[in-house]
């Protein structure tokens, strides 16, 4: 697999198979937890609209789909980090509902917190939130990942939904993106 690698890959960092048992372990967690809960499952496009169609494929259980697509400002220590919705859920679709919001990675932290906030005060009964991954090290705010398929280094990937500039996101496996792609133009 990935014997051809576009030249702004610099390595594979997680191949296909990695990927597949992340996901089967988010499911093992999401099956424990929701088998019995109906759960609304909300992904964030579009970083997580492979991971999303992976996960929802493992859950032998009810569950209903929807999207919610954000832009967050900031992230300074400093900053409230709002958020800017392009797609925005209503009062009606979130009521007393158990929402699971599917990302693609957890970064600052700060668009899941304040993802996770806004969907309790529309009115969904309670949030949790599942990730593919998770680069601890970039932290700046706190939030709670109640299922991470995957700690990973602080470096920029992509593939599997994840983007550079609207690209690969049809890489099968998550890959380093050469530095000299982002740090140049
Ligand atoms: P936060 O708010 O946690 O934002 O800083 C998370 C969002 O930032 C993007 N992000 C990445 N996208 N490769 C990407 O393609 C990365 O390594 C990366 N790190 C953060 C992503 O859109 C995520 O939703
Ligand atoms: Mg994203």
């Amino acid at each position: 697999m990935a014997t051809n690698l576009p030249p702004e890959i610099e390595r594979v960092l997680v191949p296909e198979a990695q990927l597949a048992a992340a996901v089967e372990s988010l499911a093992a967690g999401l099956t424990r937890d929701y088998a019995d809960r109906h759960p609304l499952m909300i992904g964030a496009l579009t970083g997580a609209v492979v991971l999303l169609a992976d996960l929802v494929r493992r859950l032998e259980f009810p569950l209903t789909v929807e999207f919610v697509k954000v832009r967050s400002y900031g992230g300074s220590a400093e900053s409230s980090g709002e958020l800017a919705w392009d797609l925005e859920p209503d009062a009606a679709t979130l009521a007393g509902r158990h929402v699971v919001i599917v990302e693609d990675i957890a970064d600052t932290g700060v668009t899941l917190r304040e993802l996770r906030a806004q969907l309790l005060a529309k009115g969904a009964a309670s949030v949790a939130v599942a990730v593919l991954l998770d680069k601890p090290e970039r932290r700046k705010v706190d939030v709670q990942l109640e299922y991470v398929g995957l700690t990973i280094p602080d470096e920029f990937v992509v593939g599997y939904g994840l983007d550079f500039d609207q690209r690969f996101r049809n890489l099968p496996y998550v890959g380093v993106l050469r530095r000299a792609v982002y740090e140049t133009s």
